[in-house]
């Protein structure tokens, strides 16, 4: 059976360039970046040619690049790296749990956290965020594009709130790198998180910028890797994919890669809702990183859907891979005031760099029949067309 993947949004495959890089650091150079003899500079010189293709793709120093173990540690990093207790922190209702769960937990330790909702388009009002100021607020944690809608964020206007209100500004840029182009400066964020698995380096490794003269407080203490702000021995490796993919990512955006992404993306979204009724997309009308489509289909269980296409060879998701499995409606379509019916039967579609038109097709196949067949099983579904005939 041919198999499509379209779940981008969850994991990339490494693509071949990338493996190539790294192959040579599990075997050959295999030094301990710290040490001074050749192995150790062979490695170092690599982890540093690294830093500079992570800082390109962000417009930063690479002394302002902190190699993590991924985008999870870097939103821990930037958030309990700067607030303690008494202070406040403005986040939104639309953060993946790598920001949440962190704000939940700064709250258990006497942090006063604001979370500001977002419109029907899964879009933050800046002016919700300048509303929400306190004299006490230390952080503003605004995600860059949202992980279920692909929906990108004013982060620009946040951050020149943050930065009149001489606050810090974290944006966690997990699933907008190398969809679009990020530049720091321009963002005027002071921490800016990504992962590498979101775009085709492997798992388990990403970076935080830090601003030039941000202070962080470490998560752990050990050595003195990464100016001791991230002590542990480096991940020689996964950071030489990081740093391949990354150089792939910025030479994808200079050819136009993100158009040419978003227009298979746009073919498959426009036949989808051509051909099935009682259908739509959720962040219609708001700007999209060029991967992804998140489309409710009324009437259906969208576990029963991602089950009934993996059956015949797609691969795709309700959202976020790790509340996959959970009852609960997602966090991020409620909070655009989608009923929990709607966000139910919602499905993420994600495209990645090797994906390729013929895949587009046969989700263009797959989806509207697979919808028909589980349509025709739905109670619901035959009482509303009686009504409707
Ligand atoms: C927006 C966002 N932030 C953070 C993360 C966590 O990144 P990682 O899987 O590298 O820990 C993800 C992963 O799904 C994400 O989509």
């Amino acid at each position: 059976m041919r198999r499509v993947y379209l779940d981008n949004s969850a994991t990339t495959p490494v693509l071949p360039e990338v493996l190539q890089a790294m192959l040579p650091y599990f075997g050959e150079h295999f030094g301990n970046a710290s040490s001074i003899h050749h192995h150790g500079q062979d490695t170092r010189a690599a982890v540093e040619r690294a830093r500079e293709a992570v800082a390109k793709l962000l417009g930063c120093r690479p002394a302002e690049i902190v190699l993590t173990s991924g985008g999870t540690e870097a939103d821990n990093l930037a958030i309990f790296g700067l607030v303690r207790p008494g202070d406040h922190v403005i986040t939104s209702t639309i953060e993946h749990h790598a920001v949440l769960n962190s704000c939940k937990q700064l709250q258990q330790r006497g942090v006063e956290v604001t979370y500001v909702g977002v419109d029907g388009r899964c879009l933050v009002d800046p002016d919700d965020v300048h509303r929400a100021l306190r004299p006490n607020t230390k952080l503003v944690t605004i995600m860059m594009a949202n992980n279920e809608t692909g929906v990108i964020q004013p982060v620009e206007e946040i951050g020149k709130i943050s930065s009149e209100a001489d606050l810090y500004f974290h944006t966690d840029a997990v699933q907008a790198a190398s969809k679009v182009p990020i530049r720091v400066k321009e963002i005027g964020c002071d921490l800016l998180s990504i992962s590498g698995h979101k775009f085709h380096a492997p798992q388990g490794v990403g970076a935080l910028y830090v601003r030039k003269g941000t202070l962080l407080e470490p998560l752990f203490y050990g050595g003195s890797h990464e100016r001791s702000r991230r002590a542990g021995t480096e991940n020689v490796p996964g950071i030489v994919g990081l740093g391949k993919a990354a150089e792939l990512a910025v030479k994808g955006l200079e050819n136009g890669d993100d158009r040419e992404m978003a227009a298979l993306r746009d073919r498959l979204e426009s036949a989808i809702l051509d051909q099935v009724e009682s259908a739509g997309v959720n962040g219609a009308g708001a700007p999209r990183v060029p991967s992804t489509t998140n489309i409710h289909f009324d009437y259906i269980e969208g576990e029963a859907l991602v089950i009934a296409l993996d059956l015949k060879g797609l691969a795709v998701s309700t959202g976020a891979a790790c509340s996959s499995g959970a009852i609960e409606p997602s966090h991020v379509l409620t909070a655009m005031g989608l009923p929990p019916e709607r966000a139910r039967a919602s499905l993420r579609f994600s495209l990645g760099k090797q994906n390729t038109a013929d895949d587009v097709h046969l989700a263009i196949q797959l989806v509207p029949a697979s919808v028909e067949r589980l349509r025709e099983l739905s109670p619901l579904y035959n009482k509303a067309s009686e009504v409707h005939s």
